[in-house]
């Protein structure tokens, strides 16, 4: 089980340090935890979590190792600071900065190159799934990425990010179950985890671990999240 949180645009450096000190303490040694803060705040998370099992990744990355590229990190940056992966096509990204699946698969791509882990998002909008598109969406994104050991995919319908529309365990598992007939990789679910619904997710056959945003920014809620991936 892999329980992955995002922290979006929120925590500087000040406030990661404050939140690594306390995951540092949590005693999460049997589960497969990482970080994603904000760029800004990677090097103080890796710096903080530093011998502990807890990994940090970054929420983004460009496919090019330099260049004019203003406002993106590269592969090699990332590496020099010892960040463990990057997520990549988050619906955030795809919605409001206008990624492609084409060039989420690029920086997917750079980023296994370079020997970093990486964590594709896919998912449907309300309207693609009440329209009965959602395998079809759901092929074409995942139909520009390659499998790999250090590929994982969230599967994030867009429609519960954010909105505490939780998918329910069944249509999880469905999409899940559909994704890996497509791509042989875990599978993470996100969009509106939370210590109460966790459980029941994390417990469908295909369903190996979570992409934790708003709940992951909170130390108690997200380290309960983490001990319910912990097997029985
Ligand atoms: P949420 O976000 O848990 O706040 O819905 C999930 C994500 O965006 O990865």
């Amino acid at each position: 089980m892999l329980i992955a949180g995002n922290w979006k645009m929120y925590k500087g450096p000040a406030q990661t340090a404050e939140f690594c000190l306390g995951l540092r303490e949590a005693e999460l040694d049997q589960v497969d935890v990482v970080v994603c803060p904000p760029f800004v705040s990677l090097a103080v998370a890796v710096q903080l979590l530093a011998g502990t099992e807890i990994a940090v990744a970054a929420q983004n990355v460009h496919w090019e190792k330099e260049g004019a590229y203003t406002g993106e990190i590269s592969t090699s940056m990332l590496w020099e600071l010892g960040v463990y992966g990057a997520i990549v096509g988050h619906s955030e990204r795809r919605q409001h900065f206008g990624e492609t699946d084409e060039n989420v698969a690029k920086r997917a791509k750079a980023a296994l190159d370079a020997g970093l882990f990486v964590i594709a998002c896919v998912g449907e909008t309300e309207e693609q799934r009440e329209s009965g598109q959602t395998q079809d969406v759901l092929r074409r994104q995942l139909s520009a990425l390659e499998a790999d050991d250090n590929l994982v995919v969230a599967y994030e319908p867009v429609w519960a990010i954010g909105t505490g529309n939780t998918a329910t365990p069944e249509i999880a598992q469905e999409a899940h179950a559909f994704v890996k007939t497509l791509l042989d990789v875990p599978v993470l679910y996100g969009g509106s985890v939370k210590p109460d619904n966790a459980e029941e997710l994390l417990d469908q056959p295909d369903v190996d671990g979570a992409l934790v945003g708003g709940a992951s920014l909170d130390l108690d809620s997200f380290t309960t999240i983490c001990r319910l991936a912990i097997p029985s």
